[in-house]
């Protein structure tokens, strides 16, 4: 690939850095990009899904993971892995990197990785043709398409030195301060760049110059190009072999910095820990000289390098080598930006018609829609369209749990409180709040155990033995009235539909083959209606293609009791509205259905 970056460019950033993201985000606003350039965060120590950024005077929540692997796995076509660890992690951050593979480009921003750590690496990447950029960098940018965090400074100064839209220059730096100056020199002299790459100050960077400048070489957008090194080290020979060879045919102007140097008796290192001269040629005097030998444009000083890149860029100009250039508009940025305290991702009441995860109200809601219950549940629930015969599972959950007589201890609740004079909503909600481990909630419980005990090869015995240590009842397991000889109908019928419409139900059969041992135990430790729905919407979730991780998640937020708490409010409210119908008076429990123990407090 001939360009660094496109406008489509996607990255997953390591490291939760707030502010160079947000100035990531900033940038593609500004230039109209359609995707923010992170796609997503690495964070391994934050609890949090995902963070907000602004974009433009609005908001985007950018997801977070707790490593690469998995960012990676969900943002396939982000290609750009920018390294944010410190010195300590940064090395094994890139070797993972690799090593998950998938990355075109890895950027380093950790100055001081150890030299022979940084070697090896550079040398893995190389190998796999991934372009490191760094370490110890600002990173690269490519105007008008993706800027790589903080490269190029404020908003203001990008737009000042022309970094919001593409020129014609590519300029390879390894200093990312000299690199904002000469970007700003380039725009005043010239017409800005097409690419840009600050390559790092560390001794062993990854991509050198020569890299970097043969990539520009096929860039058809970059016309020109300019190389600003540094005193120590070889690699601008490299570049003067590239042009001797005809590889490189592009003009390039190129100032090498430290000429300074020779004013010291003995060999100084400059800021960075490459900038030293050890030998003769690594001097910043002999490198200009061989390259100005060679053909490159070569200033007489770092002074009169803007007017060399006026020349050659007016040169350039007059052949028509370099077209002029329209200048896009840009989105401003407003000054005053409010974050947002609340988020949807489920519903938008905003347009003419609310919508339930993008689907109109009228679109699900009459009976010619062809819609029920169950769609609105996965759109609302899980923003998902479900397949027919899971929506209709869901469905005949619903209607299987909506009432279970008066006698519940849920349903018992709610008519005392009817009949104490509350209001429907508050009778049903104390009825809502018996549903818990013994009664109605056991649904996510059983679901967890069972799965858990499945996913783990345990035998039946050794699954009861496990639960034994844990010291609670199996979830799902048991009932009062209902036993092998009183079974449960409600149970039958769900374990029918699943027959009938289930691809397979692999945690119902594990299931079955524990209930044998229970009912063997006790004939009313059954499989009961909790059990069931748990286990089969655990069916049905693999069968959709959740992965563990979502299916676990769905377990452990109290997904599965809902669908109890969603059927039995039905049938709550039924009881509540019967106790109002029949304006049955305040309840009192016989005195002589209790009994009272109650002995004379002692004193202490
Ligand atoms: N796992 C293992 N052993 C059990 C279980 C269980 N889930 N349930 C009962 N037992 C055992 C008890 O330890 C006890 O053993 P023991 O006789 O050796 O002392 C025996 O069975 C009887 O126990 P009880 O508590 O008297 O059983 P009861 O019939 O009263 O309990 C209940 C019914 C509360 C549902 C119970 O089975 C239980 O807690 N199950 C797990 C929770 C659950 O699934 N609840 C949902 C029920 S369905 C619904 O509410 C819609
Ligand atoms: C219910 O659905 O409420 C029950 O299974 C509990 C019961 O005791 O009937």
């Amino acid at each position: 690939m001939a360009q660094l970056f496109t406008k489509d460019t996607q990255s997953i950033f390591w490291n939760n850095n707030t502010s160079a993201i947000q100035r990531m985000l900033d940038y593609d606003f500004v230039i109209g990009r359609k995707t923010p350039s992170v796609a997503a965060i690495v964070a391994p120590t934050g609890d949090s899904k995902f963070q907000n950024f602004f974009w433009g005077g609005d908001e985007v929540m950018v997801p977070l993971f707790k490593n690469t692997a998995e960012a990676r796995k969900a943002f396939p076509k982000a290609d750009v892995l920018l390294n944010f660890a410190s010195f300590r992690t940064a090395y094994d951050v890139t070797m993972e990197a690799l090593e998950i593979g998938g990355f075109k480009t890895i950027m380093i921003t950790a100055e001081g990785i150890p030299e022979r750590l940084a070697r090896g690496m550079n040398a893995v990447a190389r190998a796999k043709n991934v372009t490191v950029i760094g370490p110890a960098t600002v990173g690269a940018i490519a105007p008008g398409a993706f800027k790589i965090a903080n490269i190029g400074g404020t908003i203001e100064n990008i737009i000042n030195s022309k970094l919001h839209r593409a020129g014609s220059c590519g300029l390879v730096t390894r200093s990312g301060g000299l690199f904002n100056e000469l970007s700003n020199i380039i725009a005043i002299n010239a017409d800005g760049i097409a690419e840009g790459v600050a390559i790092g100050g560390d001794r062993f960077v990854g991509s050198v110059f020569i890299d970097n400048l043969l990539r520009m070489q096929d860039n058809p957008e970059v016309k020109y190009m300019l190389l600003l090194g540094e005193v120590g080290g070889t690699e601008e020979y490299k570049v003067i072999d590239a042009i001797k060879s005809g590889r490189i045919t592009k003009p390039i102007i190129a100032w090498c910095i430290g000429t300074i140097a020779k004013h010291y008796s003995s060999g100084v290192q400059f800021g960075h820990a490459g900038a030293s001269a050890n030998a003769e040629r690594e001097t910043a005097e002999a490198k200009n000289k061989a390259m100005s030998d060679a053909g490159i444009f070569v200033p007489s000083s770092f002074n009169d390098l803007p007017n060399k890149i006026a020349e050659v860029y007016g040169k350039l100009k007059a052949e028509g080598v370099i077209a002029e250039i329209v200048e896009p508009v840009i989105n401003a940025i407003p000054s005053v930006r409010k974050s947002k305290n609340f988020i949807c991702t489920i519903s938008d009441d905003r347009g003419d018609e609310a919508t339930y995860a993008g689907f109109p109200i009228s679109s699900v809601a009459t009976p010619d829609t062809g819609k029920g219950i169950g769609d609105v549940i996965s759109l609302l629930w899980f923003k998902k369209q479900y397949p027919v015969w899971a929506t209709q599972f869901i469905e005949t959950v619903i209607k299987t749990v909506a009432d279970h007589g008066p006698a519940v201890s849920g349903a018992h609740n709610a008519k005392v409180t009817a009949r104490a004079g509350k209001s429907v909503v508050e009778s049903l909600v104390t009825g809502l709040l018996t549903i818990g481990p013994r009664f109605g909630g056991a649904i996510d419980g059983a679901a967890e155990h069972f799965k858990y005990a499945h996913d783990n090869n345990l035998s039946p015995a050794e699954f009861l033995n496990h639960m034994k240590k844990l010291g609670i009842p199996i979830p799902g397991i048991g009932h009062r009235i209902k036993s092998l000889r009183n079974p449960d109908l409600r149970v039958v019928g769900l374990k029918k539909f699943a027959a009938e419409h289930f691809p397979s139900t692999p945690l119902l059969d594990y299931a079955l083959t524990v209930e044998q041992l229970t009912t063997s135990k006790k004939d009313n430790l059954i499989l009961n209606v909790d059990g069931t729905i748990g286990i089969l919407m655990v069916d049905m979730w693999r069968a959709l293609g959740y992965s563990e991780e979502e299916i676990n998640e769905f377990i452990s937020s109290g997904t599965l009791n809902a669908f109890f708490i969603a059927g039995r409010t039905i049938g709550f409210i039924g009881h509540v509205l019967d106790e109002k119908r029949l304006a049955m008076p305040m309840y009192r429990h016989p005195m002589d259905d209790i009994l009272y123990q109650v002995d004379m407090a002692e004193e202490i």
